[in-house]
């Protein structure tokens, strides 16, 4: 099994995931709101690029059972009913509705991967259950670091090197590129408290600021989700 990460999303064709297999991280928050909001019951989650296209998508659907939620910025867009806290996304707000989700990278990121034969959302809440699902395919695989831009963000690199570590636990028969081995080697470095790490990292003390510190504590929690969103014809759904 081989694997490759990818620090960014903005230098990757789309056409570039055709057929492959690609995880997409976003630990600081999307990722971790998806898995949240699937768990809680959502009934689907559809990543968009745009702001204009949420709220052309969320027209044509049926008003009640739809939300929009996401940030600009980490802050939530006028006119959405939330932002892109995963603590917002409780069972009593998110069952039963679809979310239309649009944020400055972790959705455009996903998007950027719609051709993927297989989609994945992980964070550090899901990494065993992702790990699992990986081991089963038993196929090669991208993990797709949202970072900030054109930016490296530590969070997300150090995602995936756990993620490796668990799978290398258990399949010992795994190929890994340069970047694959430098997320390992710094999840080994830095990955020993992930809060720590988090509050450290630009885009955590950026959430400090803007006072989402709980936001953070909650996405530095280890395996607490069994749920695995999971891209099918560009709607994210619990596997
Ligand atoms: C993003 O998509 O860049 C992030 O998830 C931003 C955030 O909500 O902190």
């Amino acid at each position: 099994m081989k694997i490759n990460v990818l620090f960014s999303y903005i230098n990757t064709d789309e056409l570039a995931y055709t057929g492959k297999t690609t995880v997409v991280i976003d630990v600081l928050r999307t990722s971790t709101t998806i898995i949240q909001a699937l768990q809680n019951g959502a009934r689907e989650v559809i990543p968009v690029a745009s702001v204009e296209f949420a709220v052309k998508v969320s027209g044509g659907m049926f008003g009640g059972q739809t939300l929009l939620g996401g940030e600009r910025n980490t802050k939530k867009l006028e006119g959405f009913a939330l932002g892109n806290s995963p603590l917002e996304y409780a069972p009593e707000v998110v069952g039963g509705r679809t979310i239309i989700l649009f944020t400055t990278n972790g959705s455009k990121a996903i998007v950027k991967a719609k051709f993927s034969e297989n989609l994945f959302i992980a964070a550090f809440t899901n990494l065993n259950a992702v790990a699992n699902q990986l081991i089963k395919l038993d196929k090669e695989f991208e993990i797709l670091c949202s970072g900030r831009g054109n930016y490296f963000s530590m969070e997300d690199v150090i995602c995936a090197g756990k993620l490796i570590s668990e799978i290398q636990k258990i399949n010992n028969n795994v190929e890994l590129t340069d970047s694959a081995k430098a997320s390992v080697a710094l999840n080994k470095s830095f990955g020993k408290s992930i809060l720590t790490m988090m509050q450290q990292t630009e885009h955590g003390k950026i959430l400090i600021e803007n006072n989402f510190d709980e936001d953070i504590k909650f996405c530095s929690r280890i395996n607490t989700s069994e749920t695995i969103p999971y891209l099918t014809s560009g709607v994210l759904k619990a596997l």
